[in-house]
């Protein structure tokens, strides 16, 4: 496998689209029924709607290059819950109050669909969603103290020390020239930390996983993670509004601090690609198949959405 960040067509991961499908499907098995309420409805709008499903397609691949000893419905439940507790962070995230964006995954935000109580509610509703979907996991080959486990760690990714935390940062840092290592901080805080969650829980799906293993892949998922979000920043300034399905320039907008405000667009580009880099070395060196991991790694360098 190259480590080259030029060397990759779309064609490269018909895996991708093949995941998908199982993905969406265990996401809309986990929903409440479409038209029960107004909030199921806002639910259904909000979460089936065509996002890239990145962290659920890293928790599937890193069950693949594991291959852990589970039920493929448990993997699939585990990945609806990462991406449902991400599409709850993208609803509130959209809020007047938050990043007053009028428009995400190419539709009306929730909040503009529908109304700002049904939005906040629909987030409120979702985040535990993801969480009761991992208690409905039932797999004799899935101990107790593994489940327990792993809600734990979707629980603190997206609680006070996780996501919640990162995002109150990334408000007060608005209009402040903070320091590099502040945004790292942020940007771990506010996205790192979900991506670290899928890739953790399925090592805890691993009993005999060495502890230099379970290092390499966290440390793996932290670059992942914060490429990942400066390619998001990067895009917000020169992505095409169609594409990405997201308002551009809503960042300066508000005076955000992200990596082209702080060390301009070219040092951010050359950061990430930097970033990726390290984390196909490190997939490189580990001794089970990543080829996978490795492409999608530099997807989401090489991703114009
Ligand atoms: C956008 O995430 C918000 C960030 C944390 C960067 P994605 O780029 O994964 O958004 P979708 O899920 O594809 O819409
Ligand atoms: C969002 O970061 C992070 C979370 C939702 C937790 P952004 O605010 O940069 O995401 P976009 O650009 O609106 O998708
Ligand atoms: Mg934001
Ligand atoms: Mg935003
Ligand atoms: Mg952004």
């Amino acid at each position: 496998m190259t480590n080259n960040l030029e060397a990759l067509d779309l064609k490269d991961l018909p895996f991708l689209n093949k995941n998908l499908k199982r993905i969406d499907k265990a996401i809309l098995q986990s929903l409440p029924p479409k038209n029960l309420s107004k909030i199921s409805k806002a639910i259904h709008y909000s979460v089936l709607n065509g996002g890239k499903r990145i962290r659920p397609q890293l928790v599937l691949l890193m069950a693949e290059t594991l291959e852990v000893d589970v039920s493929q419905k448990t993997i699939d439940l585990m990945a609806a819950s990462g991406e449902l507790i991400h599409c709850y962070s993208l609803i509130h995230d959209d809020l007047p109050s938050m990043d007053d964006d009028d428009f995400r995954r190419g539709k009306l935000s929730c909040h503009k669909k529908f109304d700002e109580a049904t939005a906040i509610l629909a987030g409120d509703a979702i985040q535990p969603l993801a969480l009761e979907v991992l208690t409905t996991i039932n797999d004799k080959r899935l101990m107790p103290e593994q489940k327990l486990q792993i809600i734990n760690l979707f629980a603190k990714a997206c609680g006070p020390k996780g996501m919640v935390e990162g995002q109150s940062r990334d408000i007060d840092a608005e209009g402040k020239n903070i320091k590099i290592d502040a945004l790292d901080e942020i940007h771990y805080l506010k996205t790192g930390k979900l991506i670290e969650a899928c890739v953790e829980s399925i090592c805890i799906l691993k009993n005999d996983l060495p502890k230099k293993h379970l290092k390499a892949f966290l440390d793996f998922a932290k670059k992942f993670g914060l490429a990942f979000q400066i390619k998001d920043d990067i895009l917000d300034v020169l992505g095409d509004e169609k594409t990405i399905g997201k308002p551009i320039n809503s960042d300066s907008k508000h005076n955000k601090a992200t990596y082209p405000s702080i060390i301009g667009l070219e040092a951010s580009q050359l950061r990430a690609e930097k970033l990726c880099l390290e984390a196909l070395k490190i997939l490189n060196k580990l001794p089970y198949n990543t080829d996978n991991l490795i492409k999608l790694s530099k997807f989401i360098i090489l991703r114009n959405k």
